[in-house]
């Protein structure tokens, strides 16, 4: 079947090259992860200055680390003398400065150039003009966004407004205080399977049925297909003999005390363009970060986040995280199994969204939108 002949009902996803394309990951790097707010990291990864993370942001490495006046400080991951990667560790701590292990010129924790080799010899060299160059940072929900783009857009807008779109209110997510919560676990999956397969799978629940025993086990509505995403506002019901969000429907741990009773007892999940998935549960909060690295290739990180003594009592968490992480590993299995057949002349033209994923049509269609017209989208050059 062609697209062309699809009845009414059924629309059609993007076309395979969409999923394979160099070019195509090229335009979304440029248009999508390095010119949008991009979430990198915990904040509490960064609980004292010089600790870092580097992270791959479209196609540039950004260098995230805590200053001493205790802000959260991000730069582009470049030595100003001759380019080397200044940190190749995805994580560490230096106790006053960043060295650049090529020659050794060396920069504070502001970024600022405070020391190199036969430097009082070169006076012309201004120790801020080749200091490292900053990228924009916010912090919400405890995690570090950054932004590589030179005029950034809203960040209300664009990280809060995907929220409130999908809860209808950022009061739901701002009860359940992320901020406050401490990483009880984190898991980073490499999965061999494009960004967008993994975000097109997060809003759907035509899948449930088929490879989440557990998941609709816990959530009996996942069974009908249709995901909590479809509804704005919604929150999918716990089934009526299910004690907490585990695997097994056994209870859970202490409750997030701001959560209002109307939330309790539901689940409810939110994606934030372009990287972010959120799932709300009254005693857990789970943020997935995705990493694009190339167009077959994505990390997911993800964190399992608990009240505070929840996580400093060092309580039995295991039954609680084994839930997602197996929805996440059938799902990451689902995606990869999609992957290879992204390229099959068969799913040149794309494929098929039954009624219970049409709301992903308005993902293709936005993806498309960040691309530019067709025309333009071979040799776009950096802006
Ligand atoms: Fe970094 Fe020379 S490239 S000091
Ligand atoms: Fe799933």
């Amino acid at each position: 079947m062609t697209t062309s002949s699809l009845p009414e009902s059924l629309i059609a996803t993007l076309p395979g090259d969409h999923y394979t394309s160099q070019e195509l990951f090229r335009l979304e790097q440029e248009h999508i992860f390095e010119s949008m707010w991009f979430c990198v990291a915990r904040s509490a990864d960064l609980d004292r200055p010089g600790r870092y993370r580097t992270f791959q942001v479209g196609r540039e490495s950004v260098l995230v680390t805590r200053s001493r006046d205790r802000t959260v400080r991000a730069f582009f991951n470049v030595c100003r003398h001759r380019g080397a990667q200044l940190c190749t560790q995805p994580s560490g701590e230096v106790k006053r400065a960043f060295q650049c292990p090529y020659h050794a010129w060396t920069y504070d924790l502001e970024g600022k150039l405070v020391a190199a080799p036969n430097l009082t010899k070169m006076p012309d060299i201004g120790r801020t003009e080749f200091g490292l160059v900053p990228v924009q940072v916010r912090e919400w929900l405890g995690y570090v966004w950054v932004c590589l783009a030179d005029d950034p857009p809203s960040f209300e807008e664009q990280v809060v407004g995907d929220v409130v779109a999908r809860l209808g209110d950022a009061e739901v997510i701002e009860r359940y205080s992320i901020e406050e919560l401490d990483v009880g676990r984190r898991i980073v999956y490499d999965v061999a399977a494009n960004w967008k397969l993994i975000v097109e799978n997060f809003m759907e629940c035509y899948h449930c049925a088929t490879i989440h025993p557990e998941l609709t086990e816990v959530l009996p509505e996942f069974a009908d297909g249709y995901a909590a995403q479809y509804f704005v506002g919604h929150g999918a019901e716990f089934g009526a003999d299910v004690k907490g969000f585990t695997v097994d429907g056994s209870e859970g741990l202490d409750r997030i005390p701001t959560v209002t009773p109307a939330q309790d007892r539901r689940y409810y999940a939110i994606t934030i363009r372009p990287q972010v998935f959120v799932n709300l549960v009254p005693d857990h909060v789970i943020l997935h970060r995705m990493y694009p690295v190339a167009a077959d290739r994505t990390i997911v990180e993800c964190d399992w986040l608990y009240l505070k003594d929840v996580v400093a009592r060092d309580e039995d968490i295991s039954r609680s995280v084994e839930l997602f992480h197996r929805v996440n590993t059938q799902d990451f299995a689902a995606c990869e199994r999609c992957q290879p057949a992204m390229g099959s002349r068969l799913y040149a033209g794309g494929g098929v969204l039954v009624p219970s994923e049409h709301h992903i049509a308005a993902f293709h269609e936005w993806v498309l939108d960040r691309l530019g017209p067709p025309s333009g989208r071979a040799g776009v050059s950096r802006g």
